[in-house]
């Protein structure tokens, strides 16, 4: 506990005590909690023997007041001056916690500000992840920090890279047991941690994820939940990620640079953009999960025209695969290739207003019926162009037929 010079000033103590003096004209002490003298008035009183009183704050002795040793007056003035003081250093006290909490609540809002901004609108779980691994790790620098997401979700964002435990764990994905996959390792160990994978129905894992709330081990070794990882660990922080009340990972940290426990206002912060995290993440394989029914429903729609005309089945799907290689060899943006791909699966969409009968003439087309069939492109864009999202994808089906020595249709 602090002593009484953490909740009262100096100059205040002393204006107190000059008045306490001339209230009762009587020499007045102030000592530290080790009874060493940090005030007296007047400043030449010596007197061989004192009277204490003790000043309690919180149950806990943060100095004492001090009067010569004499008569029952004294000992009733000292019990007024203890008392008053007392009450002051515990308004001092609220005061600094409050000032503590306003504090905390504004770093906690900063950082979930920060996290918020850095994130933005991104879809991606890997971008998500890095940025929640950088960020507890600039809440508390460890040794280690692991993004682990539960095997539903992080399959859900399979990338090749991390497929090399996937295949051994197939058959037991069957029976429903749900692992968490290292999504992002940072850390001295990182290498070692991103080819950990832990279950989430036993240990420290199975703790968290049944009481959804964070959890903090000093010593890992007196645990006897802890069941190893594939790297050294003493300490270890695991937050959950937790969105509509269900885990989707963890993130956990392990041995803190400076060798000190985790802090509570540490694990408050980092709970913080758990939270946050998890709802991005959710938002991310929302948008996946929309991307791929559009996805889906274009592709249906380019096998429909292609069972109509029988000619050209496939052309859709293999157009799609040519532009979109085309695309990535131009540097285009991951997001402009998704979007060429699909233009390139719709572009003949049109043709669903085109007779079969011409479709399906065998030998050269007339006019009439070549001009039926120079109709699809514009068909197509307008049937686009009621999507608003698709809007600029309406523009490149309608001239996908235009030529660069201008002989191509409808513009020419
Ligand atoms: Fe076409």
């Amino acid at each position: 506990m602090a002593g009484i010079l953490d909740f009262v000033e100096i100059n205040r103590l002393q204006k107190l005590f000059q008045k306490y003096q001339e209230t009762f004209n009587i020499p007045v002490y102030l000592l530290d909690k080790n009874k060493n003298i940090l005030l007296k008035f007047p400043e030449d009183a010596h007197q061989p023997e004192l009277d204490m009183e003790p000043l309690i704050l919180k149950d806990s002795c943060i100095g004492y007041i001090a009067m010569p040793s004499g008569n029952s007056e004294s000992r009733a003035n000292l019990k007024f001056i203890t008392t008053n003081l007392s009450e002051i250093a515990g308004m001092g006290y609220e005061i600094e916690s409050l000032a503590g909490e306003v504090v905390r609540n504004y770093e906690e809002l900063s950082l979930l500000w920060r996290f918020s901004s850095r994130i933005g609108a991104d879809l991606n779980v890997d971008n998500i992840c890095n940025i929640l691994a950088d960020e507890v790790m600039n809440i508390c620098p460890s040794t280690n920090i692991s993004i682990m997401l539960v095997s539903e979700v992080f399959h859900d964002t399979f990338s090749i890279s991390h497929n090399m435990h996937y295949n051994s764990l197939v058959s037991e994905q069957q029976d429903k047991i749900l692992f968490l996959f290292p999504k992002v390792s940072i850390g001295t160990d990182a290498s070692r941690a991103s080819t950990m994978i832990l279950r989430t129905d036993k240990g420290l894992i199975e703790y968290t994820f049944t009481k959804k709330q964070a959890l903090t081990v000093c010593d890992v070794k007196k645990d006897g939940r802890f069941e190893g990882f594939t790297y050294p660990v003493t300490s270890l922080l695991i937050v959950p990620m937790v969105v509509e009340d269900i885990p989707i990972g963890a993130i956990i940290a392990s041995d803190k640079l400076s060798g000190e426990e985790f802090y509570s206002n540490e694990i408050k912060l980092i709970s913080s953009i758990a939270s946050e995290c998890a709802v991005s993440i959710k938002k991310a394989l929302l948008f996946g999960e929309i991307r791929s029914i559009l996805f889906g429903t274009a592709e249906a729609f380019s096998f429909a025209i292609e069972a109509k005309d029988t000619y050209t089945y496939g052309h859709s799907k293999r157009v799609s695969e040519v532009v979109a290689a085309i695309a990535r060899e131009a540097g285009l943006p991951a997001d402009t290739i998704t979007w060429i791909k699909l233009a390139a699966l719709l572009h003949d969409i049109g043709k669903i207003g085109t007779p079969e009968d011409i479709l399906h003439k065998e030998g050269i087309l007339n006019h009439e019926e070549m001009e039926r069939i120079r109709e699809h492109p514009f068909i197509g864009s307008r049937m686009i162009e009621h999507i608003q999202r698709l809007r600029e994808m309406a523009h490149w089906i309608c001239h996908h037929h235009e030529k660069y020595d201008g002989t191509g249709y409808p513009s020419g």
